[in-house]
Parts: C-alpha cells; structure tokens; sequence
C-alpha cells in the first residue's frame, strides 16, 4: 500500500462539503456547459481545479491579519514583506501585486515588443497569454523527456540546453528581450528544474546579455525536489536551496497562491533599476501604490509569514509525500499519469486513458466532465482546450503534445480520505473509459479560452 504521511498539524477549523445527488451534477455541468470554471463551489465535493490561492492558511498567518497596516503608502505590513523577500530571493528591488499574472503583465508591458521572442522550459497559460498579448512569441523549450509520460528523469523540468542555444543563435539575441523559466514546470506535469540546469541557463542566457527571470509560483516544492534528488544537496535546507536558485536569475515573478500559500497575492523582483523604474510605473498605473500593489496590508502580512511556512521542511515532506501517495493509488489500478508525480499535482494522461477521443473533440476535458459526473470531482484539462492555437505563420491549428488532466492539491486541505475516495472515483471512470465521448466549442474566446468556454458533448 502506498504510503501517506501524517500530516504535519491538526485541524481548529472545519469547512463543511457536500457531494450532491448525481441528477444535480447533471444539471449542474449542462448549466456550465460542460465547463468545470462554470460550475458552482456549493455544487462540488472535492475541488482539484487549482493549488492557487486554495491552500489553508495557518494561525500564525490569520493571526498576522490582524496586524495588517492599511496605510496607503509605506505601511509596516510592506516592509515585514520586503524583509522576508529579500531573505530569501536576495533581488535588489521588489513589488507587490496582486497575483502572478499582473506581475507577468506589468513585466511584460515593459520588455514585450511586438515580434519579439520569449524562451522558456514551458510557459504557463498566463504568462504566454500576457506576452502574446504585447505581439511577443512565447516559446518552449523543455527537454524531450518531458513529452514522455513513462520516463522517470528526476528533473523534467530541464530547459533543453542545446534546443536554447540554437534558438537564440536562430532568432538573434537582440529579439529576446528576457528568457524565463518555470519552477516546477505547471504546465508539463509540475516537473521540478534541477539546480545545475537553472545555473546552465542563467550562464547561456547571459552569454547573450539576455536578463533571466524565473516564473517562481512553486519554487519551494523545486528547492525540496533538488534536496531529495541531486547530489549534493540532501544536507542543505530549503531556504538555501531556494537563496542558490535565485541567486543566478536577475529577477522573478511569482504567483503567492501557491508557495506562500496565501488566498491571494504575488510578487515581481529584479536587479535592473529602470526596468524597476517603468514596471513600479506600471504598476501604479493599473494595480496600486507600490508598497501594496492591487493588495490589502494584512494580505502582505499574511505573505510574509507563509513565504516561510512554505520552506518549512516538515512541511514540504509531507506535501510531496501526498501526490506521491495519490500516484501509487492510480498506478495501482493502471491509470496512466505524468511520472513522477510532481510536487503540486497528479496530470492524468488523457490522451493515452481515451485514445478513441481525437485532440480536436478534447479527451482531456471529456475526462474531468466524467470525473465530476462520477464523484463530484472537480479537475482541470491541461490539453488542447488550453493550449491548441491556430500558428501565426500558416494559421494551421497546433495541439498540444499531451492531452492531461490536473488534479491539483491544494495546500493543507484534504486529508487521507479525500484521496482515497478519488482513487475509486477514477478506478470507476477507467472501467467504462471506452464509452466517453469528446466536446466541441459552442463558444470561444480567443485568449484563454478554457476559463470561459463553453460545450456541447458529441
Ligand atoms: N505561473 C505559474 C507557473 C502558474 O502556475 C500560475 C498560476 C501563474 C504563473 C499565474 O499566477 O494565478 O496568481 O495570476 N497558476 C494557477 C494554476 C492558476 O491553477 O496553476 P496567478
């Protein structure tokens, strides 16, 4: 039997769910037209649709709003953040925002030119919509055994140095404004990247005078993957990890909903100080004043405290041990998945559990309509509904290697059981897998796509 860790705290408040009558999910997903955004929390039982902005925060952080300082300009809650940000991202200078997003915008409003190109191991949906949305060209560049559901390279995250390289030599490094990468890699199964591979990047990027920025929404999950998994690192905390990793980047942005483990939040730093000048200018224009960026003070408080509840060791075992549990339960009864898991969720390989669904009619969301129809289940399609795009050049339609299904975790949330019954949820899906039938668009809009679209099942 697969092993679960006990969960490093005990449970003060309770939040009452309800799996309602499989006649109500009926109605309740036509209603959505067969969109899992569409739904109603009220109407679902176990909700894997994100690890953002989802997790339980602890005492320690709700007793940390209650010392929120609302002050418009320089409150106290901004500087016990710049203190935690600065210990452990060591960047010269840094911004509150709201979320990941409006950092990746306001970054993007300043060093986004029409035509030019971003690099990247994978870019997640927002951050390749926002650079699209300035005429930019968000490119992937992930080692191939990412594209592999079966391999088992510790780090699938890797950037494909020689692929990277060729690139900038193809497009010319005055066409790449910035380079990124993405820790853990979300968008391909939530892969950490290695810190030998951050550190080739950086010096490749930097080769070409390139400024490295690192998409940090789950760092502290891909510093505890390094410390388990490459060498010379197991004797070396989290948050050392962490420090090592930043410090070859010239600056980050992040998403707060995950590793800080916050309802809301994110943070954007740099070392450059005009690019700090027009990103704060940026941010004045269309988020906030720059000690509180689109958030209330307490929310600030609440970050800094959680940036370090998510570096905690026993913390990050037992986070990592629950996906890794959830994965044995799957394999067991042969359900094809992302190996190794990753640390934030489970991808289910779609595309491989409903090979008789073509990537134009959606297996992957055929699946999470069946998962909630089944068990109340709420999941995410990382496939084509997300990803498939007509090409720029040709206007031909370009699907997604991987057709997968996220069920994510969210941070202290559920416990042993809720696991277990979503194990048996999709063991019962799996059984008559051959029956499921694929979607198509009745509507949708042009960038991201899949939060609004909506269905009709063929
Ligand atoms: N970068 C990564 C790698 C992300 O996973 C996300 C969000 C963002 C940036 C944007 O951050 O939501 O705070 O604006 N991912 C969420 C998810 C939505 O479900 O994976 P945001």
């Amino acid at each position: 039997m697969p092993y679960y860790p006990p969960e490093p705290f005990r449970i003060k408040v309770v939040e009452p769910i309800k799996l309602v009558s499989p006649a109500e999910r009926r109605i309740a997903i036509a209603e959505a037209g067969y969109n899992v955004f569409a739904l109603k929390a009220k109407d679902i039982f176990i909700d894997l649709l994100t690890d953002s902005g989802t997790g339980a925060m602890s005492q320690h952080q709700w007793s940390a709003l209650m010392e929120g300082d609302e002050s418009y300009a320089g409150a106290r809650s901004y500087f016990r953040l710049k203190e935690a940000v600065e210990d452990i991202f060591g960047f010269k200078y840094f911004l509150p925002t709201h979320q990941g997003r409006a950092a990746e915008n306001i970054l993007a409003a300043v060093l986004v030119k029409p035509g030019c190109h971003i690099p990247s191991n994978m870019h997640f949906d927002t951050t390749d919509a926002n650079i699209r949305a300035r005429g930019g060209r968000p490119v992937n560049l992930v080692i191939e055994e990412a594209f592999d559901p079966a391999n088992l390279h510790p780090f699938k995250g890797n950037m494909d140095l020689k692929k990277l390289k060729a690139y900038i030599e193809e497009t010319g490094s005055q066409n790449i404004p910035m380079g990124m990468i993405t820790v853990t890699n979300n968008a391909g199964g939530g892969q950490p990247v290695s810190m030998e591979n951050i550190r080739s990047v950086a010096t490749l990027y930097h080769s070409y005078n390139i400024p490295f920025f690192i998409d940090a929404a789950r760092y502290a999950e891909n510093a505890y993957f390094i410390k388990l998994r490459e060498p010379g690192y197991a004797d070396k905390t989290p948050i050392e990890i962490a420090r090592e990793m930043f410090s070859y980047a010239d600056g980050f942005c992040m998403s707060a909903k995950k590793d800080a483990i916050v309802n809301i939040g994110g943070l954007l730093a740099l070392n450059d100080p005009a690019v700090f000048q027009k990103v704060s200018n940026e941010l004045i224009l269309r988020e906030g004043f720059v000690s509180y960026g689109g958030l209330a003070g307490r929310d600030l408080d609440a970050m800094a405290v959680g940036l370090y509840e998510g570096l905690d060791e026993d913390y990050l075992a037992y986070r990592l041990s629950q996906t890794a549990y959830l994965a044995g339960l799957l394999r067991e009864q042969g359900i094809g998945l992302i190996e190794p898991p990753g640390g934030h969720a489970i991808y289910l390989d779609a595309g491989a559990l409903l090979p008789h669904i073509p990537h134009g009619e959606f297996p992957g969301q055929a699946l999470a309509v069946e998962m909630y129809l089944e068990g109340g289940i709420r999941a995410c399609e990382i496939g084509s509904v997300m990803f498939a795009h007509p090409d720029p050049d040709t206007g031909e339609m370009v699907y997604p290697r991987l057709e997968l299904v996220r069920l994510a975790i969210p941070r202290r949330v559920y416990t042993q059981s809720h696991l277990d019954y979503l194990a048996q949820s999709l063991g019962k899906i799996i059984q008559r897998a051959s029956e499921l039938r694929g979607l198509k668009f009745t509507y949708a809009p042009e960038l991201l796509r899949h939060f609004t679209a909506r269905f009709e099942r063929l």
